[in-house]
C-alpha cells in the first residue's frame, strides 16, 4: 500500500507550481504554543483584549505581554525539520512561495526565500509616532518598550481590527489562484481571509493536501495526520527516491 506521504510527493512532481500555505501548528514544535489547540494562547489570553488594535491604542503594555518575551529571545527560537523541509523543496525548485500566518519569522530563518507573512512579523518592531524602526529583540527596555521620542513602539504585526498589509494580501491571493498544490499546514482554517485561500485554490482546479494532527480544512483531497515535523521531512524523501529512480 503506498505511503500517504508517498501519494503527496507524487502529486508535487507531477502538478506544479506548488505552494504551502501555513498556521501555528508548523511551530509548535519549535516550543511556539499555538492559538486555539489545548493550551493554546487564546485558552489564557482573551484576544479580544489581548491582541485587538483597539486595545493596543488605550493600553499596548497588553499585547506587549504576550510578545514582549518572544521579541526579546528572538535569536532563541529556532526553525524545526517542517519549515527544513519546506526551504528544501524550494530549493530542489518544487516549492514557489509559502504563505504564512505566523509572525515567528521561522520559515525565512529555515532559509525559505519566498514567504509572504500575511500577519506581518515580531521580527520588526517600529515607533507609533515618529516611525523609527527596531529589530528583534533589540528594543529598548520597558513595558511597553517606548522610543527614544517617547513613542509606543509596536511589533509590525497585524492585530485583530486592522488590515493586512494590502501588498501581501494580493501576492497570497495570486499565489493560491495559480497553484495547482496547496500544502495546508498546521492551521484551523478559521481565521479570514486566510481562511479561504485554499477555497480559492481548489477553485482554481488545485489540489489540497493537508497536513495536520486533526482535520481542519474540510475540502482537502489528502490529509496526512501527521505532526508538520514529521511529515514534510517525509515527503521529501519520497520525492528524492522517485528522483532517484527516474
Ligand atoms: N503539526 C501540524 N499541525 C499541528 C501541530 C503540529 N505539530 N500542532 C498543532 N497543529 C494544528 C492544530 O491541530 C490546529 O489545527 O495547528 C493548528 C493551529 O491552529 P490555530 O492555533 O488556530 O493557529 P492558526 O490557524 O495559525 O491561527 C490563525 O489566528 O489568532 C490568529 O493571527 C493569529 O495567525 C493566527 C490566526
Amino acid at each position: 500500500m503506498e505511503s500517504v506521504f508517498s501519494q503527496a510527493a507524487a502529486l508535487i512532481l507531477d502538478r506544479q507550481p506548488c505552494v504551502a500555505l501555513t498556521g501555528a501548528g508548523i511551530s509548535a514544535e519549535s516550543g511556539i504554543p499555538t492559538f486555539r489547540s489545548k493550551g493554546g494562547l487564546w485558552e489564557k489570553f482573551d484576544p479580544t483584549v489581548y491582541a485587538s488594535i483597539e486595545v493596543f491604542r488605550s493600553d499596548p503594555s497588553k499585547y506587549w505581554s504576550i510578545r514582549g518575551e518572544f521579541i526579546r529571545n528572538y535569536e532563541a527560537y529556532q526553525p524545526n525539520s517542517g519549515h527544513a523541509a519546506l526551504a528544501e523543496m524550494e530549493a530542489m525548485g518544487l516549492l514557489s512561495h509559502v504563505i504564512t500566518q505566523n509572525i515567528d519569522g521561522l520559515h525565512r530563518k529555515a532559509g525559505s526565500q519566498n514567504v509572504t507573512e500575511i500577519h506581518g512579523s515580531l521580527r520588526e518592531i517600529f515607533c507609533v509616532r515618529c516611525g523609527k524602526e527596531y529589530r528583534a529583540p533589540r528594543i529598548p527596555e520597558g513595558m511597553p518598550p517606548l522610543c527614544a521620542c517617547g513613542g509606543v513602539l509596536k511589533p509590525n504585526t497585524v492585530l485583530f481590527g486592522e488590515p493586512l498589509p494590502p501588498q501581501a494580501l494580493e501576492t497570497a491571493w495570486s499565489q493560491a489562484s495559480t497553484c495547482k498544490v496547496m500544502l495546508v499546514i498546521g492551521t484551523s482554517a478559521v481565521v479570514q481571509p486566510a481562511a479561504s485561500l485554499p477555497y480559492v485554490a481548489k477553485h482554481h482546479g488545485a489540489a489540497v493536501v493537508e497536513v495536520n494532527i486533526e482535520p481542519a480544512f474540510v475540502g482537502a483531497d489528502f490529509f496526512l495526520n501527521e505532526k508538520a515535523g514529521t511529515a514534510l521531512p517525509e515527503i521529501v524523501t519520497e520525492i528524492k527516491k522517485r528522483n532517484a529512480i527516474h
